[in-house]
């Protein structure tokens, strides 16, 4: 008889983002003459920077030649890719990050969901942020590392909680914990955090031999000076953090796909019987096992951003989406709710002091505006909901005119 992971039926039915689009999808059937503007899951709607489309055109044309053809690349990602990384995002903020200690993949949603195969799933202690991207906590469920879901709450997990009261920004466990997971700047927040506070979090991993698994595919958003746009910009960090980056958000990528994992070698993690092993060794078994790398033109494409014209280029897309933001911000400030995030982040979190799937209810039969309820991001998300900047100009000054006029 074929059995099935049982772990999966702890699950919500759907994923948060399916959830939303069958309910959008249904309410469009139902009114087919009344457009929706989608301000929901973070999906970008503006074009490949041009240096992006001329490198994945070059790309492309060199597969048309036998001379140039490429099958399989490193499954880590061409040396190029690597390289460049490492010189612009890493050695140019004073961080030392190798260009071998660098995974490109197809995305951050597949390396933050796939990074716990690697780890323990007896006995590990997970701390998990509240409200949280939910695919840090689902696969953790899928995995078997956690109990039943009890009021909304797993066992087995140590929420870290952002709410009005931090600033958005959790604290520090007061209890050691193994497998820590942290995004900055957040989704769904939008909340930065300080290099004293990303100090204190290395501190605790250290201190407990923990991992810190730092999610900052939204870096690209950081404006103020100050705030760090890595984990490697704290000293200590390359013995306790793993990082997540992504193209998706920086350079449009959401369909093209390409993003890329950082593992320090100087990473370790223990057996039972207390020995070090390296992280990176396991990492690097899992992905050459079980992907077989980007393809080459696209890894070309992205390398294209590191180019003068392509910092240039990214450098005005995040601008423009942090624009909409800004007006996204200034409107539902002006409508009476306390907002953050917009400022170093795509997303702004709204405070409704209402129910989040009614108030995503309302917005959808109201304005056909789509958003995303809070609480679809854990417990703390509830009374909150999360606006994306993505979009352009037009669709949300539309959707902003039409919020107020439903919420007058
Ligand atoms: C989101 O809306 O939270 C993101 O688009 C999800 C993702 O990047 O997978």
């Amino acid at each position: 008889m074929i059995r099935i992971n049982e772990n999966y039926t702890k699950l919500k039915a759907s994923y948060l983002f399916s959830d939303i689009a069958k309910r959008v999808s249904a309410y469009t059937q139902a009114n087919p003459s009344k457009p929706v503007i989608r301000l929901g899951i973070g999906d970008v709607t503006e074009p490949l920077p041009s240096v992006c489309i001329e490198a994945m055109q070059a790309g492309t044309a060199e597969m048309a030649s036998r001379t140039t053809f490429k099958g399989y690349g490193p499954e880590q990602g061409y040396a190029f890719l690597r390289e460049a990384i490492a010189q612009h995002d890493y050695a140019a903020r004073g961080c030392r990050i190798d260009a071998d200690e660098i995974f490109v993949s197809d995305g951050s949603k597949c390396d933050c969901g796939n990074i716990q195969e690697i780890f323990a799933t007896d006995g590990l202690k997970l701390a998990i942020p509240d409200p949280v991207y939910p695919v840090y906590v689902d696969t953790n469920v899928m995995a078997g590392r956690t109990g039943a879901n009890i009021n909304g709450r797993y066992e087995g997990v140590t929420y870290l909680e952002s709410t009005p009261a931090n600033g958005y920004v959790p604290s520090i466990p007061d209890h050691a914990t193994d497998l820590i997971y942290l995004c900055f700047p957040n989704n769904p927040t939008g909340a930065v955090a300080t290099r004293s506070q990303l100090a204190a979090w290395v501190a605790y991993a250290r201190e407990n031999k923990a991992l810190l698994l730092f999610d900052s595919a939204y870096e690209a958003y950081i404006r103020n000076p100050a705030i760090p746009h890595s984990i490697y910009e704290i000293e200590g960090a390359r013995e306790v953090a793993i990082e997540f980056r992504s193209f998706s958000k920086t350079a449009g990528f959401t369909g093209t796909r390409c993003a890329y994992t950082v593992v320090p070698k100087s990473l370790m993690a223990f057996d039972r019987s207390g020995q070090a092993h390296s992280v990176h060794a396991l990492w690097n078994r899992r992905h050459t096992t079980k992907f077989n790398g980007v393809s080459y033109p696209v890894q070309r494409a992205a390398a294209a951003i590191f180019t003068d014209a392509g910092k240039k280029q990214v450098s005005e897309m995040t601008s423009f989406y942090l624009a909409n933001a800004a007006l996204i911000r200034s409107a539902m400030g002006k409508l009476g709710f306390g907002c953050v995030g917009g400022d170093n982040a795509p997303y702004i979190w709204i405070n409704t002091g209402r129910d989040s799937w009614e108030f995503f209810d309302l917005l959808l039969n109201q304005a056909q505006v789509v958003c995303t309820p809070g609480a679809g991001f854990g417990k703390c998300g509830e009374g909150h909901v999360r606006i994306s900047a993505f979009n352009s100009r037009e669709n949300v000054e539309r959707a902003l005119e039409r919020i107020a006029q439903a919420l007058r």
